[in-house]
């Protein structure tokens, strides 16, 4: 069983090290777009997942998860999800999604939060959801998928903030390097 629980300040150390140093990593640093001397350092990563993504003073801006995995009676914590509104539109939020190593994935375990995360925004008066996966993060992909998405030609200002357009509008792999994927709610 899948669920998610509100993060504390205590989850974003793990939140960082399950993205950058877990053994599916290599695989996300060396997707072409990510320059490998970027990753960022810990105070990087804490520069873009601000204290409100972790302790909820901002649920209007983003907030994150744990996923957490009960099984056989016991509970584990096996990733990360949040949403981000900040930089986009009145109503459209952006999914981030991390399980925390290989042996979690292809289990339907990032597509059931995905599906649960959905239903919390919807909840919050939001309408659209975007995600952009790497072209080449083909599970990704298909976990976005099966949760509903769908694939559209990217128009960055129906989404983005028009302040925001030069900075987020090429993605995070650089220009046609990623799949612009929206589920409407
Ligand atoms: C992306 C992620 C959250 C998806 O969650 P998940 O629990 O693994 O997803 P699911 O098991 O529900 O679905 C994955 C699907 O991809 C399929 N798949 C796996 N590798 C694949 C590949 N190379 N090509 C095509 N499909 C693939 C699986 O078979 C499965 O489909 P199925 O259920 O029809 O068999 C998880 O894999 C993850 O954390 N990956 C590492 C971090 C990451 O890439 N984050 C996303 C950044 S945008």
């Amino acid at each position: 069983m899948i669920e998610l629980r509100k993060t504390t300040m205590e989850d974003r150390k793990r939140a960082y090290e399950w993205l950058y140093h877990s053994d599916f990593s290599d695989f996300l640093n060396k997707l072409p777009g990510v320059k490998e001397e970027e990753i960022p350092s810990y105070s990087e990563f804490t520069a873009d997942y601000e204290d409100y993504f972790f302790n909820g003073s901002h649920p209007e801006k983003g907030r994150c998860y744990v996923i957490v995995c009960t099984n056989n009676g016991k509970e584990e914590d096996i990733g990360i999800i949040s949403y981000t509104s900040f930089h986009l539109r009145d109503k459209i939020t952006e999914f981030d999604i991390w399980l925390k190593g290989n042996h979690y994935t292809g289990h339907g375990f990032g597509t059931k939060a995905i599906q649960i995360l959905t239903s919390i925004v919807k909840g919050l008066g939001y309408e659209k959801v975007i995600i952009r996966p790497s072209k080449y993060n083909k599970r990704a992909i298909k976990s976005y998928q099966k949760a509903g998405f769908i694939e559209e030609e990217l128009k960055p200002e129906h989404y983005y903030l028009g302040e925001y357009i030069p900075q987020f509008s090429d993605g995070d792999y650089g220009p046609g390097e990623d799949v612009f994927l929206i589920l409407s709610l």
